[in-house]
C-alpha cells in the first residue's frame, strides 16, 4: 500500500451546499466562484457539479477559464481581474468570457482591441481600496463602454469585512453602492458571508466561493447548515511511548510532563498541513478528537495518543474535514480556511466522490 495520505472531495456535498446557499440567495442569481483551482477542490469536477444548479462561474484569471471552456463549460464566466493586456482582452473575447472591467486603462485595451463582449461587469469600489472605479468615476465608465457596443453592464463590488455587518467599513461600503446609479437592479455586492450572514445589499447577483465548500464564517440563518466537501485524511504510521522530559520533533519545543503515547502521521508542511500549526491543534480520529504536538514537519506530523488507548498503527486520522473543521484548523494556525484548502500540494492524491445520480 503507497502512503494513506490523500484528501477526498464530496461532491455530493458541493451540490447540497449550492441548494442550500440558493434557497438562502433567494431572488438573486448565483454565480459560483471557482478561482484557485476551485479553492483546491479542483475547478472541472467542481463546476460540472455545478452547472445545473448555478448562473454563471467566476474566476480570477482568464487561464482559470480557458481550462474550464475546454472541459465543456459553456455556461458564463466572469474573469475577477479582468484582462492584463490587450492580448488578454482578445483571448477572452475569443473564450466568449464576461470580464470585471475596474479602470480607465482597461477600457482602454478593449477600444483597440475591437473585441465584442455580451456582457462586461464593472468593478465598484466602495471601499477595498484594491481594485475598481471609484463611485463618481462609474458614469463615464459606463458611457465609454457603451460605444463598445456591449449588450450588458452588470456592477459589482466586494466586501472588506463581510463578516462583520456592524463594522463602520461595512456601512460605509454600503452607503456607496446603495447611491450608485443601478446597483440594486444590475448589481452584484454579496460574497458568501454576505449572502448567509446579516448584510442585504440591494443587488441582483451573488458571487459565492467559500460556503459552497462547506466553510463559513458567520453564523448561518437558522435551519440552514453546510458540509464540508474537502476531506484531508491519513493514518497513523508508528506508534512509541516516551518518558516525562523526553521532547517530540525538531526544536524540542513540545516536551512530555507524562509518560505519553506519541503517533506519527504521514503528511507534513510538504503536504499543505500549516507548519504554524501549533501544539494542541485538533487531529480528528474515529472516536475523538487528539492534539497534534510538536514542530510540523515537512513530511510528517506527531499527536499525543495517550488518552487514546484503542488507537494504533494504521488507526484513520482527519487533519481536517467534518471534524476536525479546516476553520478550526486555520483558527488555531492563525489563518483561514481559504488559505488551508488552497495550499494542499501536488504530493497528495485527490479522490472525488461523485454525485448521487438518482438526484440528478
Ligand atoms: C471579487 C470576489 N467576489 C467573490 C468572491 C467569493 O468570496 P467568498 O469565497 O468569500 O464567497 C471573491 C473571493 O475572494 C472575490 O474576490
Amino acid at each position: 500500500m503507497t502512503r494513506p495520505t490523500r484528501f477526498t472531495i464530496d461532491l455530493q456535498a458541493l451540490r447540497e451546499n449550492a441548494l442550500t446557499l440558493k434557497r438562502i440567495a433567494g431572488q438573486r442569481r448565483s454565480m459560483a466562484v471557482v478561482k484557485a483551482d476551485a479553492y483546491g477542490h479542483g475547478a472541472v469536477h467542481c463546476a460540472k457539479t455545478l452547472l445545473p444548479l448555478v448562473d454563471a462561474f467566476a474566476v480570477a484569471i482568464t487561464e482559470e477559464a480557458i481550462e474550464l471552456r475546454e472541459a465543456g463549460i459553456e455556461l458564463p464566466i466572469l474573469v475577477l481581474q479582468g484582462p492584463h493586456s490587450q492580448e488578454d482582452v482578445r483571448e477572452m473575447a475569443n473564450a466568449s468570457l464576461w470580464p470585471a472591467i475596474s479602470s480607465e486603462h482597461q477600457i482602454g485595451w478593449l477600444e483597440q482591441s475591437g473585441a465584442r463582449f455580451d456582457q462586461i461587469w464593472i468593478k465598484c469600489d466602495t471601499g477595498m481600496h484594491r481594485l475598481g472605479f471609484m463611485p463618481s468615476e462609474i458614469a463615464s465608465a459606463r458611457t465609454r463602454l457603451a460605444t463598445q457596443s456591449v449588450r450588458d453592464t452588470v456592477l459589482m463590488s466586494h466586501f472588506a469585512d463581510a463578516e462583520a455587518p456592524e463594522s463602520p467599513l461595512t456601512a460605509r461600503q454600503l452607503a456607496r453602492w446603495s447611491e450608485i446609479e443601478g446597483s440594486s437592479k444590475t448589481g452584484s455586492f454579496s460574497n458568501s458571508a454576505a449572502t448567509t450572514g446579516e448584510i442585504t445589499p440591494q443587488e441582483s447577483w451573488v458571487r459565492l466561493g467559500y460556503a459552497l465548500y462547506g466553510g463559513s464564517l458567520v453564523e448561518l440563518p437558522e435551519g440552514y447548515s453546510l458540509n464540508p466537501v474537502m476531506h484531508f485524511e491519513s493514518r497513523i504510521a508508528s506508534v512509541r511511548w516516551i518518558e516525562v522530559g523526553e521532547s517530540v520533533g525538531y526544536g524540542g519545543r513540545w516536551v512530555a510532563n507524562r509518560p505519553s503515547r506519541i503517533a506519527t502521521i504521514p503528511a507534513g508542511y510538504g503536504d499543505g498541513y500549516p507548519r504554524a500549526a501549533p501544539d494542541g491543534t485538533p487531529i480528528g480520529t474515529q472516536r475523538e478528537v487528539v492534539p497534534m504536538v510538536g514542530t510540523v514537519s515537512m513530511d510528517m506530523i506527531t499527536a499525543d495518543i495517550t488518552d487514546a488507548p484503542d488507537l494504533g498503527v494504521g488507526s484513520p486520522v482527519t487533519l481536517w474535514g467534518a471534524s476536525p473543521t479546516v476553520d478550526l484548523v486555520a483558527a488555531h494556525c492563525d489563518t483561514i480556511g481559504y488559505e488551508l484548502c488552497t495550499r494542499i500540494t501536488r504530493r497528495v492524491p485527490r479522490q472525488f466522490h461523485r454525485v448521487n445520480k438518482d438526484q440528478d
